[in-house]
């Protein structure tokens, strides 16, 4: 690592934005890239720039860490078993539950289900409440700038319980449009699905208040906080959403584990999803029956490793000023925006205030993977493609475009490397 890797208060804004530099106050960015070792090698002989956040965060040492030591040492199954191995693993799962709780800014470690990911925490809802709750001509609100993830669920369960999925549109700068939205509303309402941050506009929308509309009709909401929740704090409670859901991976946390959340006495009402181990409380060929919450949803063993890498990954969260963290991204976004608007050509797809670090955009006639590639021989990671989010996409009338997806630990040093990267293709 070198100092001129990252920004300085006494730098001045680089010559390609207008927009002031973030200052990093009390948010001391080159302490958090110290704990993501990721960040400091290279690719393709340069200093890798990582802005491929949306799709996936680096973990910080703590969270190797502890993956790593709960295989070296620490395994065991979990809620089985009275020896001491299976006592720890299964402290450490539930104190995992626990951290996600807080995260979420719920009390009640029952509302925490653990998952796959926010795809299979919204299989879960669509396949266990959709089919218990769904009847025909029943309509799911889904907005346009959703994920596959938090669309293709609803089409299959709509299909099999002949309900429909009706898209909320948008805004041209991205945001749902609330007046359309408030005309869907109607007393066939039963679901609608929302992200807290789009992953390929950036678009954080009005959750809270989208959510008190649709319960005005009884419908019940759920939200995709995949993007969100390592960007900013979230309160399931002050958000009132009746589901929320993220990955780890997104969250500096390992791969293939997440969570769902759900207000209890509706995640209680709900048949379970999948049957097997862990999830029943006696079973008999002629009656079985159910765990309580959380458990009745959690069938089979779980990713017992990548709930220790979440807890690590919590905690290490919980030790930044969440507030200055976020305050710095907000910077760096903006920072981002203008310094790419002085690239000729550049067309930014969403611009929607308040968005989150998420920059898609297009490059004159340029081959969104082909830019994507010149990228990646200087070392800088963006996503090319259609983001599984084609909807959003064909809003703008395109099926492709090139993405920056920002995290905590980007400097302003990384987006002048893409942006003078950009400038030079655009010259070559
Ligand atoms: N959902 C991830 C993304 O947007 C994979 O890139």
């Amino acid at each position: 690592m070198t100092g001129t890797r990252y920004w300085l208060p006494t730098q001045s804004a680089p010559a390609t934005s207008s927009a002031s530099a973030p200052s990093s106050g009390a948010f001391d960015v080159e302490a958090v890239r110290r704990d993501f070792p990721q960040l400091h090698r290279e690719v393709n002989g340069h200093p890798l720039i990582w802005l491929d956040n949306g799709a996936t965060t680096f973990k910080p040492r703590q969270v190797t860490e502890a993956v790593g030591e709960h295989y070296a040492r620490d395994a065991s199954n979990v809620h089985r078993g009275a020896h001491t191995l299976a006592k720890q693993a299964t402290q450490v799962y539930e104190e995992g539950r626990e951290e996600a709780a807080k995260l979420l800014g719920t009390r009640d470690t029952g509302e925490v289900v653990f998952v796959r990911g926010t795809t299979e925490a919204v299989n879960l809802v669509a396949q266990s409440w959709g089919r218990a709750n769904l009847g025909v001509g029943d309509e799911i609100l889904v907005s346009a700038a959703e994920h596959h993830s938090n669309l293709v669920p609803w089409q299959l369960i709509a299909k099999e319980r002949r309900a429909r999925v009706v898209p909320i549109p948008l805004l041209p700068d991205g945001q749902l449009d609330q007046d359309a939205y408030r005309d869907l509303l109607n007393n066939k309402t039963k679901l609608v699905a929302l992200t807290h941050a789009s992953n390929v506009l950036g678009t954080v929308p009005p959750v809270a208040q989208m959510t008190a509309l649709a319960h005005r009709w009884g419908a019940r909401v759920l939200v995709d906080g995949a993007q969100a929740v390592s960007h900013f704090p979230v309160d399931v409670t002050e958000l009132d959403a009746d589901f929320y859901a993220f990955s780890g991976h997104k969250v500096f946390a390992p791969t293939g584990i997440g969570v769902l959340f759900g207000k209890r006495e509706i995640l209680e009402a709900m048949p379970p999803w999948q049957g097997g181990g862990n999830m029943i409380d006696s079973v008999s060929f002629e009656k079985t029956s159910y765990a309580p919450l959380p458990h009745r949803l959690e069938a089979g063993t779980g990713h017992i490793a990548g709930v220790a890498g979440l807890r690590a990954a919590l905690r290490y969260l919980g030790t930044l000023n969440r507030k200055t963290a976020t305050e710095y991204e907000e910077q760096l976004t903006a920072y981002a925006t203008s310094a790419l608007s002085t690239v000729p050509g550049l067309r930014l797809l969403g611009t929607a205030p308040g968005k989150i670090g998420v920059l898609t955009f297009l490059l004159a006639d340029a081959e969104p993977t082909h830019l994507a590639g010149l990228l990646d021989q200087q070392g800088i990671a963006v996503r090319a493609g259609h983001h599984c989010a084609q909807p959003a996409l064909a809003a703008y009338g395109v099926t492709s475009a090139v993405r920056a997806s920002l995290a905590m630990y980007n400097t302003v040093e990384d987006v002048d490397t893409l942006v003078a990267a950009l400038h030079e293709a655009v010259d070559a």
